[in-house]
């Protein structure tokens, strides 16, 4: 892809090439946005119709909350005084300008595996952004949180500098998914459950995870709880599309789905398919117990009467419009979190070029109360070849809570 003095508009920030450049150095700098998708720095970076790179919204984290500082070359408000050096240390290490130890909202602990010609690619991408003056000051952590030197502390406990390892023994493809899974993809981030100081256990690696109120589930290729029912093109078509015949993308994975993984290429995408089907997780096989019969009883009466016009009385949904709820892995969640949420608050699926629909799940927090949601989550989560723990209405008020300002 050689247009020179031509603007591409792809993916994150318009990208201005010159007549000046070499094509060496366009090639890098167009190999180098391709990494800032797959890294989705922009799903960060950039808040919602600002411009590309200059800062984003703040992000909720255990902590408190921390913005996304601007990332564009702009000298006072930016990183425009940077080296690339400076720069891949940063991803390497989470240690900025001037030795700032950077907070792992910031997935640097994924990063940390990327090349460094990717890492290298990347930086000359962002020399190319446009530079915007937006000062953001990324740090609005509550006291002692705040002080910095405290990061000292999370990071000798909980982030060692890792690069990647490819394994011999498998493919060239596999290798390239868990590359992009483990490296700039930072699927963990969301999908491994975190230590009480927010570090990934790498024990339960992709097992599944809250996070700001949603669950991101199991991506293993566990039977009950992960993508064991999703063949690979499945798999395939929910990046692409943010849709398939099991699952519907909301919340995070929607803006994932759209700022990343429906940009990234065909072979990446199958790649990252080979490789998460490849991943066994021995726990989570056992049987939950049943609810009791009259607790179903109820549940069922609620479904018929507030879900089966749209789910199915089978809960079969139906097509791309309203998603199947039997055999479904996110209804089976050992974390009844993302139910709760999605009663209570309503749901509008993805919009990407390939799934131009969007239908939307109607809030019925006003119509339900939280043993109700709980009756019919039970019910659902235990019919149609789903098996999972029955959900308290304690389960559903706190999610009410937060959803309530
Ligand atoms: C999940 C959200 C998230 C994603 C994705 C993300 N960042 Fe960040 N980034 C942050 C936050 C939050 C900070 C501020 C951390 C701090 O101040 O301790 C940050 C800090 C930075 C900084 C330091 C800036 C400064 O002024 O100190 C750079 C550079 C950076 N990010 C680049 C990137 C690049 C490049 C990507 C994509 C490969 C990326 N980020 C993806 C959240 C994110
Ligand atoms: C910002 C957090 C975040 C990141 C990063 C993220 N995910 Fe997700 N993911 C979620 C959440 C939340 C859900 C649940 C969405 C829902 O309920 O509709 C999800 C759902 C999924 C599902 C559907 C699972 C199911 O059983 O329906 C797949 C597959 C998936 N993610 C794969 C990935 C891959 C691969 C990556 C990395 C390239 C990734 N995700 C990165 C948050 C994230
Ligand atoms: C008016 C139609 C409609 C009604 C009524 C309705 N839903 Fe939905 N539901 C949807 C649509 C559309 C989605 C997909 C939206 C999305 O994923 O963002 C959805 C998503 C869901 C999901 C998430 C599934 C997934 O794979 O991400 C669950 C669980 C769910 N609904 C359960 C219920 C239950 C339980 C009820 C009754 C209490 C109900 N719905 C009532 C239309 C409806």
């Amino acid at each position: 892809m050689r247009k020179l003095g031509l603007t591409l508009a792809v993916g994150t920030a318009t990208l201005a090439l010159s007549p000046a450049m070499g094509a060496d150095q366009a090639d890098q700098i167009i190999r180098g946005q391709y990494q800032a998708v797959l890294g989705d720095c922009s799903g960060c970076h950039t808040r919602p119709g600002g411009k590309p790179l200059a800062g984003g919204l703040p992000l909720e984290t255990p902590f408190g909350a921390l913005v996304p500082p601007n990332i564009t070359p702009d000298k006072e408000t930016g990183i425009g005084n940077w080296s690339d050096a400076e720069f891949r240390n940063m991803m390497k290490t989470g240690i900025g300008h001037d030795g700032v130890r950077l907070y792992p909202a910031m997935p640097y602990p994924a990063y940390t595996r990327m090349t460094d010609q990717d890492i290298a690619d990347l930086w000359a991408y962002l020399t190319t952004v446009e530079p915007v003056s937006n000062k953001v000051e990324a740090n609005q952590l509550p006291f002692p949180l705040n002080i910095r030197l405290s990061m000292w502390g999370w990071n000798l406990l909980n982030f060692k500098q890792t690069d990647f390892t490819p394994d011999a023994s498998k493919s060239a493809e596999w290798n390239r998914g868990a590359y992009i899974v483990q490296g700039p993809g930072h699927c963990g981030t969301c999908h491994t459950p975190k230590s009480l100081l927010g570090a990934d256990k790498d024990s339960s690696f992709l097992q599944g995870a809250s996070l700001q109120g949603w669950f991101a589930p199991d991506i293993t290729n566990n039977a009950q709880t992960g993508l064991g029912k999703w063949s690979e093109d499945d798999l395939i078509k929910y990046l692409k599309t943010g849709v398939n015949a099991h699952s519907i993308a909301s919340g995070p994975m929607a803006e994932a789905v759209e700022n990343s993984t429906s940009q990234m290429t065909d072979a990446d995408l199958k790649a990252v398919a080979t490789y998460l089907k490849s991943l066994g997780s021995d726990t989570g096989n056992a049987q939950p117990a049943k609810p009791d019969e009259a607790r179903m009883a109820t549940g069922e009466a609620i479904y018929r009467d507030n879900c089966s016009a749209c789910h199915g009385g089978d809960g079969a949904g139906s097509g791309v419009l309203f998603p199947a709820l039997a055999d479904s892995s996110i209804v089976a969640q050992a974390n009844p979190e993302t139910l709760a949420r999605v009663i209570l608050a309503g749901s509008q699926a993805v919009h990407t070029t390939q799934a131009p629909t969007t239908p939307a799940m109607p809030s019925l927090a006003w119509r339900l109360k939280d043993q109700e949601i709980a009756d019919v989550l039970t019910y659902v989560r235990n019919s149609w070849g789903n098996a999972a723990p029955a959900v308290s209405s304690s389960d559903v008020a706190a999610v009410r809570k937060e959803l309530v300002p």
